[in-house]
């Protein structure tokens, strides 16, 4: 069985941020609340929409208080400032960060009366609540990596227990921008590249692989092998921007049906524990999941271990080589190991029960249990320093 699906339509383009209020108002916003980061406006990019929505008519009302991992103080914070402001439409601008708070704000607004913030970010399959629709919401990234514009899910942090959990929203349409990540620095530029990366592989081994997802990701893969490096050397070349663009998107909308799974639930622990940054936590744990999944869908990582341009003789060493291969793509791009960021071997072992109560892991195609996981933590810090 397999089952495929695209949430929002996606409006991409250099340059289509310009048409950012000719689609609000279709989606019928006359007051648009737009949330992003203090250090966002720095930039000059939510003036962009802004100035969009204000030639087509629309109300705009500023919500900057987005930080890093979107805790959920901030989508309270963002609620009270929508409904006081009598904002009718929600646009989230920048990182994930941005867009998932903006997300969580949307689903917020219409549910504050009757749900409590906690119950609605820690989605539980099992028992899911019944939500008013939220907000019609507009998703514009800035970066390349996390693919939140075209997910089904805001990834909120809960502030008492420091876990990273969810709620399911997604966005009514999505502006991809490349140009908008034109002149993104070095390291934001890896870390967010190889978030999007570890969606691709995790889409590639999800228990429940298709068609759409496979296709997506092997596109994103290949285009994140041969720009990622550009953009990084040169953080002003467009022709990375666009393609890196593209694979961000890509993999966001591949792991819609073919989730994310064991190498989220360590990245996960990683960031929540350590507190690293999402790209690098992700990166780090990319080859061990290769090694732990590769063997078990043989014909599709051979197509990964083509992108990488190794030559495989074997299934038995396809594995390793391509683990190899990605930490060596890691170290090309400047991804730091837990020791370079100043962490012991048991800080990382710390992670594991973190990980593993994750209940996300299970979507992987190969189970795990607390000795596998150990070994894949091990595996971070040892083979990668
Ligand atoms: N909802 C989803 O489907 C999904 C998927 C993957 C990750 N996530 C979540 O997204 C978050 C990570 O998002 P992120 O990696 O984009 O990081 P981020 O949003 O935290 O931003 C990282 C940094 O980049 C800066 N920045 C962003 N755009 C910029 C620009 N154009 N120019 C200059 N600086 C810019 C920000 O100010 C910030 O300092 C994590 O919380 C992660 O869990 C969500
Ligand atoms: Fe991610």
């Amino acid at each position: 069985m397999s089952r495929y699906s695209q949430l929002c339509p996606v409006y991409f383009g250099p340059g289509e941020v310009n048409n950012t209020g000719a689609i609000a108002k279709e989606l019928g916003m006359t007051h648009v609340l737009l949330v992003t980061e203090k250090a966002i406006v720095e930039t000059g990019i939510p003036q962009k929409v802004m100035d969009s929505l204000l030639q087509s008519g629309i109300k705009v009302s500023i919500y900057d208080g987005v930080k890093m991992d979107a805790p959920d103080t901030t989508v309270i914070e963002g609620a009270e400032l929508a409904v006081s402001t009598g904002a009718d439409g929600i646009i989230g601008c920048g990182g994930g960060s941005s867009l998932d708070t903006a997300k969580g704000i949307a689903l917020y607004v219409t549910n504050k009366e009757n749900v409590d913030i906690k119950k609605m970010i820690h989605f539980d399959p099992a028992n899911p609540l019944i939500l008013a629709p939220a907000l019609k919401t507009i998703m514009i990234p800035t970066t390349s990596g996390t693919g939140s514009e075209s997910t089904f899910v805001a990834v909120i942090t809960d502030t008492d227990t420091h876990q990273k959990c969810g709620c399911i929203v997604w966005a009514n349409a999505a502006i991809v921008d490349p140009d908008l990540t034109v002149g993104l620095g070095k390291t934001i530029t890896a870390y967010t590249g190889m978030d999007a990366f570890s969606h691709c592989n995790e889409c590639l081994c999800n228990v429940m692989p298709n068609p759409h997802s496979d296709t997506l990701a092997l596109s994103s893969m290949e285009r994140i092998y041969k720009w990622l490096p550009v953009a990084v050397d040169d953080p002003e070349c467009k022709e990375a921007r666009y393609n890196l663009a593209i694979a961000s998107n890509f993999a966001g909308i591949a792991f819609q049906d073919s989730q994310v799974n064991v190498g989220h639930a360590m990245a996960h622990a990683l960031g929540a524990r350590l507190h690293i940054p999402h790209g690098i936590g992700c990166a780090l744990v990319t080859p061990p999941v290769i090694e732990l999944v590769a063997g078990a869908r043989p014909e599709i990582y051979g197509k990964v271990a083509e992108i990488f341009e190794l030559e495989i003789s074997s299934v038995e060493e396809l594995p390793a080589k391509l683990a190899d291969a990605v930490r060596s793509f890691n170290r090309r791009i400047g991804i730091p190991s837990m020791k370079d960021l100043g962490f012991t071997r048991e800080q990382v072992l710390s992670t594991v029960n973190y990980a593993l109560s994750e209940m996300m892991r299970m979507g992987c195609i190969v189970p795990q249990n607390e000795a596998v996981l150990t070994d894949m933590m091990a595996k971070v810090y040892d083979n990668y320093q």
